[in-house]
């Protein structure tokens, strides 16, 4: 095949939505025998989607959840969001669980879903880059010095897509017993969907640069570091808003 032809099947094949490489060689699924799908034992068959509400099964195992590696373990056999089917790992968290400070993000994408860590993509170098310069950093010991960062979606949506109000409805229970184990002292939001989750508003020019309350904590809605990248003329306001949390961590 010349290079015009497979450069041609490439692009179209990127227009249709795939992402990556996963094989050398291409497989024709119409050539693979269909396989009958094994009956799964009663005792474990799901009860049908419309049967249950994901809302409430979220929020019980949430509640039953005592340490984070309960809660690690409860969002990892949650099975009502869609997200996790299309994702390679599970992004529960990154940093110091003692410190004051936790960061709520949005979703992972592509480099945290392969990483299992989240804001390891060019964001996440711009958040570090941040931090470091109220002198803040991940792997810091000292809980006044370090961040625990999580997410409100431990799964990335596909293509990066905005996640849905009921995906973000149900993986709710789950943030906030995550705020409640690590108990902070300030969160930072990032972004609108943090915002949307947390505070039930949107609108992040509005919003952040002010100190508002959420789930009984002092929280501070910041322009996420990914638009900050799209748009390096607010790290002004950023830069701003970093000195405001700076203020309270060390007042
Ligand atoms: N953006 C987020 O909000 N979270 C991540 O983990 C990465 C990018």
């Amino acid at each position: 095949m010349d290079f015009h032809t497979a450069k041609a099947l490439l692009d179209w094949q990127v227009e249709m939505g795939a992402t990556e490489a996963i094989s050398e060689t291409p497989i024709n699924r119409y050539d693979v025998p269909a396989q009958k799908p094994k009956p799964k034992p009663i005792s474990v068959q799901k009860p049908l989607l419309d049967e249950v509400d994901p809302v409430a099964v979220a929020q019980a195992a949430a509640d039953a959840a005592s340490d984070l590696d309960g809660l690690q373990a409860a969002i990892a056999a949650f099975e009502y969001c869609e997200l996790k089917k299309g994702a390679k790992n599970l992004v529960f968290s990154d940093g110091n669980p003692a410190a004051r400070l936790m960061i709520i993000g949005e979703a992972p994408g592509r480099d945290e879903d392969l990483q299992g860590r989240p804001f390891v993509g060019k964001a996440g170098q711009l958040l570090d880059k941040m931090l470091a310069a109220i002198q803040i950093w991940r792997e810091t010991p000292d809980a006044t010095a370090s961040v625990y960062i999580a997410n409100v979606l431990p799964w990335r949506p596909p293509q990066n897509r905005d996640p849905k109000p009921e995906e973000i409805a149900m993986m709710l229970p789950f943030v906030k017993k995550h705020v409640e184990l690590i108990d902070p002292d300030v969160i930072v939001l990032m972004g609108n969907i943090s915002c949307q989750a947390m505070l039930g508003r949107k609108g992040i020019t509005r919003l952040r640069g002010q100190w508002t309350e959420a789930v009984g904590k002092p929280v501070l809605p910041m322009f996420h570091p990914a638009y900050l990248l799209r748009s390096p003329e607010k790290k002004r306001e950023a830069w701003h808003d970093l000195l405001m949390l700076q203020k309270r961590l060390t007042a």
